[in-house]
């Protein structure tokens, strides 16, 4: 199936906000995560059928110290500290892609910060 993007600024914040000052973004903004370990990004997907599927995180990252994130599907812990390396700028955006299995319908996708800085800027998620 073609790929389906979801915006941040779509999803389930805790502990962020929408921002558009860093140009680059796709959509209307960005998420900002609060540069606390725990602000999250919650996305809901829906997919045709069960089975594995890529998931591509498209960041802007300005400093030069990853933002690693934790991807919990449906409440569980798919992957663990995720890492969101520099991206020169907070211009720059680029994608950190991951896999994981989903259930036919729609899912939750959540994206949790682990470190005391928090995530990096979070433009969009694609599936
Ligand atoms: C800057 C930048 C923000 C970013 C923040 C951070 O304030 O403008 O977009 O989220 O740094 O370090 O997390
Ligand atoms: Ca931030």
């Amino acid at each position: 199936a073609a790929p389906v993007r979801y915006e941040s600024e779509n999803a389930a914040i805790s502990q962020g906000a929408v921002e558009s000052n860093h140009a680059g973004f796709t959509g209307t903004g960005f998420v900002n995560y609060d540069n606390v370990a725990t602000s999250s990004v919650e996305y809901t997907v829906n997919v045709p059928s069960a089975g594995q599927y890529s998931l591509a995180l498209r960041y802007a990252n300005g400093t030069t110290t990853s933002r690693p994130l934790d991807v919990a599907v449906n409440g569980s812990l798919v992957v663990n500290d995720l890492g969101f390396p520099g991206t020169g700028a907070w211009t720059s955006y680029q994608t950190v892609t991951t896999t994981a299995t989903l259930a036919a319908g729609t899912n939750r996708i959540k994206t949790t910060a682990v470190v005391a800085a928090g995530g990096p800027n979070a433009d969009s998620l694609t599936i």
